[in-house]
């Protein structure tokens, strides 16, 4: 849906001066200082699926504004481009540009203002005026937006009436009175207290999955950045220095600055069971030998084995005792030594929600995907692994 393609700026020097700068290569971000110029963007190039959550973070003046100010042109590119399905931004005509922000691009930022004598109603409805949008078509739509950030009753209020986190609900409607496909959010919730802040993520969680919005978002809070985003880039001077799922990041952060971000983390309720289980030892098919599955069980360490349906769901456990026993009886297949002594969980259950599951079983704690598939295995050695790694970490920082 958005594509950068190695998106630059320099700020400070004229276009011309900033594009021979950035010729140094490697040296660029030297080359520019010494020229006077700041290089806020530095070769940055990600794409983001339509329905995406897409969290960009980073520290202060790491260039996250800048990277979206570049989507919709708000800011320039040095060099570099944006592609708006799949239409370069760069070549629209300053009518089709009007229409990208006006009405396919919503942005929320972390302050906006909010008119204290107009109504929260009007507040909302205040970026349809520029639009040449009728008073009462206007009205309608924000009626709307406020319905779906839960303002529904209280648009005849007046801003002064609302808390912190209300009236960023206001700017989130106002955003949304347009309907568009794309939403850009610069911070919005930093200066909310934790708990109103946790609210509004839960809010906007559930509003991109009613509404399947396209959403850009920018934090500098890492559990936030865990919470929302299907993916996440960390920038760093004007850099990508990782991009992937929260999970990814926290089993391998890219380097030192990464994984001094993400030690802070709460990794029981960001590592799903996807990202610590382990292949199962011992798997049968439901058709096999049991003599067969029993000789395979007593060369390994494992206490049972997990038997799979021809659809890859789970059948059944075997143990050693029900496989002797169907061997003794010359049985040909599985059918009759199947228990059902084991737990399952979806793979992207956090820890903090099955780690209590594990360790019940002779067969560690079952893993399946949506299909009902049996991917994986848990045994509770590997929560606690998993869990003792993030108080090493911790430590270090004490
Ligand atoms: N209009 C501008 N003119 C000159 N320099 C700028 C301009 N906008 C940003 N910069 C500089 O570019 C760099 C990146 O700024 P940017 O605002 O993109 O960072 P950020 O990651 O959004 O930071 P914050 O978390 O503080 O909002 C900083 O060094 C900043 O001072
Ligand atoms: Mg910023």
């Amino acid at each position: 849906m958005i594509e950068a393609r190695h998106l630059t700026k320099v700020f400070d020097l004229s276009p011309a001066r900033a594009r021979r700068t950035l010729d140094a290569g490697p040296d660029r971000a030297r080359a520019v200082r010494e020229a006077g110029g700041v290089l806020a963007v530095d070769d940055v190039s990600f794409s983001v699926e339509r329905g995406e959550l897409f969290v960009i973070m980073g520290l202060s003046g790491s260039g996250k504004s800048t990277v979206i100010r570049m989507i919709n042109r708000l800011v320039v590119p040095t060099t570099g481009s944006v592609l708006y399905d799949g239409t370069d931004v760069g070549g629209m005509t300053p009518r089709q540009l009007r229409g990208l922000r006006n009405e396919r691009v919503g942005m929320v930022f972390q302050h906006f203002a909010l008119f204290p004598h107009r109504t929260v109603r009007e507040n909302a409805a205040y970026g349809l005026k520029a639009r040449g949008v009728p008073r009462r078509e206007r009205l309608r739509r924000a009626d709307r937006a406020l319905e779906q950030v839960g303002l529904g009753q209280r648009g005849g209020a007046y801003p002064d009436e609302f808390s912190g986190g209300m009236q960023q609900r206001v700017g989130l409607a106002r955003a949304l009175t347009t309907d568009p496909d794309v939403l850009i959010m610069d911070e919005p919730f930093s200066a909310l207290d934790p708990l109103t802040r946790r609210s509004m993520q839960e809010q906007l969680l559930e509003l991109q999955r009613d509404f399947r919005k396209t959403i850009i978002f920018v934090t500098h809070d890492l559990n936030e950045a865990m919470r929302l985003g299907d993916r996440i880039m960390v920038m760093r001077d004007g850099r990508t220095i990782q991009l992937g799922t929260g999970p990814e990041i926290i089993a391998r952060p890219a380097d030192g600055y990464v994984h001094d971000f993400v030690s802070d983390v709460d990794r029981t309720r960001v590592l799903t069971a996807a990202a610590v289980m382990r292949p199962p030892w011992v798997t049968a098919a439901l058709g096999e030998d049991p003599a067969a599955v029993l000789a395979r069980l007593e060369r390994s360490r494992a206490r049972g084995a997990y038997v799979t349906a021809p659809d890859g769901g789970i059948a059944g456990v075997a143990t050693p005792e029900a496989l002797s026993a169907a061997a003794a009886e010359r049985r040909a297949d599985l059918e009759h030594c199947l228990g059902g002594d084991y737990t399952a969980v979806p793979d992207d259950t956090p820890l903090v929600e099955f780690c209590h599951l594990t360790g019940g079983h002779a067969v560690p704690l079952a893993v399946v995907d949506r299909d009902k598939r049996l991917v994986g295995v848990v045994p509770r050695a590997r929560v606690l692994d998993a869990i003792a790694s993030a108080a090493e970490d911790r430590s270090e920082h004490a």
